[in-house]
């Protein structure tokens, strides 16, 4: 069947003391909002409506730029949940089949879960995410039930002690037909505690008008909404231990998994071996077998099998390295292809290139890919042996097989076979060290004397 997304994303975050919206905030790497948008995207969605609010012109921005498909549409009050969910409805005139609701700082829940939820639709009008917290102080909507059917949804404001005492929370993530849920939310009014219009009214008027509903359970973790940089934090720590855990169950060999930070996208394969502290940023594969030594930085790059990365070494948005790549200590690779074998193993920056297979870059070199304005591409062969500290001005080619000696600054290109040498040549005036060194000392002798 059809389904919709529709992602709450409007509430202002004040509690964040924060400068962005709420759902912007990161966590493993992403927006929190991008984490519910892949909640729902595990649903294969016809379409996907983030409701914006505060902040609504970057909340817009960072779904675009995750997904162009997505739709964007603004509540510029906060008037309640069932308000928020209204203001879809524009964007759904033509939507058949089912629409979720999920909140944009609501990061965790499963695909799973959903596909729970979307089973027990076929048997009711309105099915809502529930979970136990058996804490009759809990701030949460409890769901009044009987037996399967859920009879309604009382706000913890609205709530007596009976009510409160149900341990039975509502998670605030519903599913139901598309037109049905539009027209329950036109007959919920904010007549309430809070003044606001509840999406949570919804069940009471369905079972009123003779819809069903019911409850799919889930663990409270996974319904963790963020409302504080203290439970940002606390999420983000979540994040990462599950991550973890699954990577080693995926074949992963950690030293010390606490150290090592993932992001929401990190793929490692098997017999892939990790050393402590580091950082995995977002777009990042590594294959099976390959070997990230400690304190690396990792961004938006592929390593290939046998490679190995640092210690201490960095890569960055485009870094591409082929099978059994050596990148050593003190090396950051940029937008560049580093073919079979290639080794670079000391103190190098090599951004905007291509290094041919088995080509060895000595320790020291930089690619020169930015005059101020513009950048430019260094593109070296196979075979090359990059002497030590050679400056490599881009654009520059270096043909198969060629050499530079240590020290060039490479401003031209270097034919197939040739070696390079851009330096001053070097003269060594006989005995002359060890006349100055005599000076010297004896100028620091009459110094000290004298004081
Ligand atoms: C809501 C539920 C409550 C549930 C709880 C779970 C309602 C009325 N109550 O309560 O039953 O236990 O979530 O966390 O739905 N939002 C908007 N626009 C608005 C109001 C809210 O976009 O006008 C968004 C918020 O950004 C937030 C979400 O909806 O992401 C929930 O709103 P919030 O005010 O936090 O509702 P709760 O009082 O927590
Ligand atoms: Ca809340």
């Amino acid at each position: 069947m059809d389904i919709s997304a529709i992602i709450l994303a409007a509430g202002q975050g004040t509690r964040m003391n924060s400068e962005q919206p709420k759902v912007l905030h990161e966590l493993g790497g992403a927006p929190l909002l991008v984490h519910a948008l892949r909640s729902a995207a595990s649903l294969e969605p016809a379409r996907t409506v983030v409701v914006a609010g505060v902040g609504g012109d970057a909340v817009e921005a960072a779904a675009r730029a995750w997904d162009p498909d997505v739709v964007t549409v603004r509540q510029d009050e906060q008037l309640g949940t069932g308000h928020a969910v209204l203001q879809a409805r524009p964007a759904l005139t033509d939507a058949a089949g089912d629409a979720v609701i999920l909140y944009g700082d609501t990061p965790f829940i499963r695909p799973e879960t959903l596909e729970a939820m979307q089973e027990a639709r076929a048997h009711f009008d309105i099915v809502v995410l529930g979970f136990d917290v058996p804490d009759p102080t809990a701030r949460y909507g409890r769901l009044v039930t009987r037996g399967d059917s859920l009879e309604a949804i009382v706000e913890f404001k609205d709530a007596d002690d009976d009510t409160r005492a149900i341990p039975l929370c509502n998670s605030g993530v519903v599913m139901a037909n598309v037109a049905i849920l539009f027209t329950l939310l036109d007959a919920v009014t904010n007549d309430n505690a809070a003044e606001e219009y509840y999406l949570t009214d919804i069940v009471g008027i369905a079972r009123s008008k003779g819809l069903t509903a019911t409850v799919v359970r889930c663990d409270e973790a996974e319904t963790l909404g963020i409302n504080t940089r203290a439970e940002l934090a606390a999420a983000e720590a979540a994040f990462q231990s599950r991550a973890r855990a699954e990577a080693m169950e995926d074949g992963v060999g950690f030293v010390a998994p606490d150290t090592v930070y993932l992001a929401y996208d990190t793929v490692l394969g098997r017999d892939a071996v990790v050393e402590p502290n580091v950082i995995f940023g977002p777009g990042v594969t590594v294959e099976s077998g390959a070997r990230i030594r400690a304190f690396s930085h990792l961004e938006g790059c592929h390593v290939s099998r046998g490679a190995t990365v640092g210690p201490f070494a960095r890569l960055r948005p485009g870094a591409e390295l082929a099978e059994d790549v050596h990148i050593g200590n003190f090396v950051e690779i940029k937008n560049a292809q580093i073919d079979e074998g290639a080794k670079i193993n000391h103190l190098s920056y090599v951004g905007d290139a291509s290094v041919g297979s088995k080509t060895n870059i000595g320790a020291g070199t930089i690619t020169c890919n930015y005059d101020g304005v513009f950048k430019h591409r260094t593109t070296i062969g196979k075979g090359v042996f990059v002497g030590s500290n050679t400056m490599l001005v881009a654009p520059v080619t270096l043909g198969n097989d060629s050499m530079t000696a240590s020290g060039t600054v490479v401003t031209g290109d270097v034919p197939a076979g040739d070696l390079a040498v851009g330096r001053a040549r070097q003269v060594n005036k006989p005995g002359l060290a060890r006349k100055m060194f005599e000076r010297l000392r004896a100028a620091k002798a009459a110094k000290s004397k004298g004081a």
